[in-house]
C-alpha cells in the first residue's frame, strides 16, 4: 500500500470510470478521477492533496498567462501481465522536470515528494490503467507559475498538479514527414532542452502548414542552414543507415528523451550499433541513393516508438520500406513494451511497481 497519511486524499463520490470504452482509446481526452495538487507560497513547497480531477479558479492575471513559466512532463503506467502496475522511468522523468523548471526558474521539488504523489495517484486510480496491447495510463505532471500580478518577472507562487488518463496509440499509422527547412524549433542557448509549454506551442504554425502540405509531422533541424536533423515533432528521432541505428546527440535544444535513453540501451544490448552523432539532411539524401537507409522513426512517451514512412526533403519524397514486425524498430519496441508488462526481465530497474 503505497497511500499514506502524509497525503490528504478527497475521493471522488462520482467515479467517471464505467463511462470510458477502454476498447476505443484515442490520445489526450479522457481524463481518470483524481489528481494531485499541490502550491508553492513562501518559499516552499506544500503538502500534495490528491482530490477530484476538475476544473481550478484562475485569475486573469496568473503570470504562467502572459510569461509563460510552464513545465510538463509525459509519464505512462502499465497494467503488467500479473495484474500489478508498472509506472516507467520515475527517476528519469523527475531528473528532467526539474532540469526544465531550472532552466524556467521554477523552484525544485524534492523527489520523495513528487515520488509519494505519484504513487498514490496510481494506486487510487489503478482501475484507469488499460490492459489492452498498445494502451497505457498516461501521466502528466506539471507545474506553472500561478502568482497573481502582471508586472514582468519570476513568480514567487506556483502550482504542481498530476492528472492521468488511459490512452491508446498516439499515431495509428506510419508517419509523412518533410524535413522543415524555414522554421525552427529551438536553438542553441535557448529552451529546447527544457519541456516547457512554449516549445510546443511555437511549433504549431510550421507543423499547421505542414499538414496542410499533407504531412504528418515536420522533422526539426537545427538553427544554422546545415540542415542537421534534431527531432519529429513530439519525438526524438533515429535512423537505420547501412545497419547503424543514428540519432542526433543530446544537446541544449534537444529534449533529453526518455523513451530515446530506453531505446539506445536496449538496442545495444540487443547488439545494434547505435551512434549518437550529427547527421543532416544531405546524408540522408545520399543514404537514400546508395540503397542503404533502412529505417525511419521516432521515440517518445506518447509515441513509444512511431514509424516514419515517407521523408520529404527539399520538395522530394523519399519512401523508405515498409515496416513489419522484423523491422529492427519494431523488435526493439517489443522488448520495450515486454519490459513495461512484465513479459521479459527488468534489467534495469525501470518499473516501479505498484501491487494491488
Ligand atoms: C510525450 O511524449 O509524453 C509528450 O510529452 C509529447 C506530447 C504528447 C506533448
Amino acid at each position: 500500500m503505497i497511500i499514506t497519511e502524509k497525503i490528504n486524499i478527497q475521493r471522488t463520490k462520482h467515479s467517471r470510470l464505467s463511462e470510458v470504452d477502454f476498447n476505443n482509446l484515442t490520445f489526450g481526452s479522457i481524463i481518470s478521477d483524481h489528481m494531485v495538487v499541490s502550491d508553492y507560497n513562501n518559499g516552499e513547497w506544500g503538502a500534495s492533496s490528491i482530490m477530484p480531477f476538475g476544473n481550478i479558479s484562475i485569475s486573469p492575471t496568473m503570470l504562467a498567462l502572459h510569461y509563460g513559466q510552464v513545465v510538463f512532463e509525459g509519464m505512462k503506467a502499465f497494467k503488467m501481465k500479473d495484474g500489478s502496475i508498472s509506472i516507467f522511468r520515475i527517476e528519469k522523468h523527475y531528473e528532467r522536470f526539474c532540469k526544465s523548471m531550472e532552466r524556467m526558474c521554477i523552484p525544485a521539488m524534492s523527489y520523495e515528494q513528487f515520488d509519494e504523489a505519484l504513487k498514490a495517484l496510481i494506486e487510487l486510480d489503478s482501475a484507469w490503467v488499460p490492459g489492452s496491447e498498445g494502451a497505457s495510463l498516461y501521466i502528466r505532471p506539471f507545474v506553472f507559475a500561478s502568482e497573481e500580478r502582471f508586472g514582468v518577472k519570476v513568480a514567487d507562487e506556483y502550482k504542481f498538479i498530476i492528472f492521468t488518463g488511459p490512452v491508446g496509440p498516439y499515431y495509428a499509422n506510419p508517419l509523412k514527414v518533410k524535413v522543415e527547412g524555414k522554421y525552427r524549433r529551438a536553438a542553441h542557448g535557448g529552451t529546447g532542452s527544457a519541456k516547457c509549454a512554449g516549445n510546443y506551442g511555437g511549433a504549431f504554425y510550421p507543423l499547421q502548414l505542414a499538414r496542410k502540405e499533407g504531412f504528418d509531422q515536420v522533422l526539426w533541424t537545427d538553427a544554422t542552414d546545415d540542415l542537421y536533423i534534431e527531432e519529429s515533432g513530439t519525438m526524438n528521432v533515429f535512423f537505420i543507415i547501412d545497419n547503424v541505428i543514428i540519432t542526433p546527440p543530446l544537446s541544449d535544444s534537444i529534449l533529453d528523451g526518455v523513451t530515446r535513453d530506453s531505446f539506445i540501451t536496449l538496442a545495444k544490448g540487443m547488439g545494434y550499433k547505435v551512434e549518437e552523432r550529427k547527421i543532416g539532411a544531405n546524408e540522408l539524401v545520399h543514404s537514400f541513393q546508395k540503397n542503404i537507409f533502412q529505417e525511419a522513426f521516432g521515440t517518445g512517451t506518447a509515441a513509444v516508438v512511431a514509424p516514419i514512412q515517407t521523408i520529404n526533403i527539399a520538395g522530394k519524397d523519399y519512401n523508405l520500406p515498409k515496416v513489419s514486425d522484423n523491422s529492427v524498430s519494431m523488435k526493439i519496441k517489443q522488448q520495450l513494451l515486454n519490459i513495461r508488462i512484465g513479459t521479459a526481465p527488468d534489467k534495469n530497474n525501470w518499473n516501479t511497481i505498484i501491487k494491488l
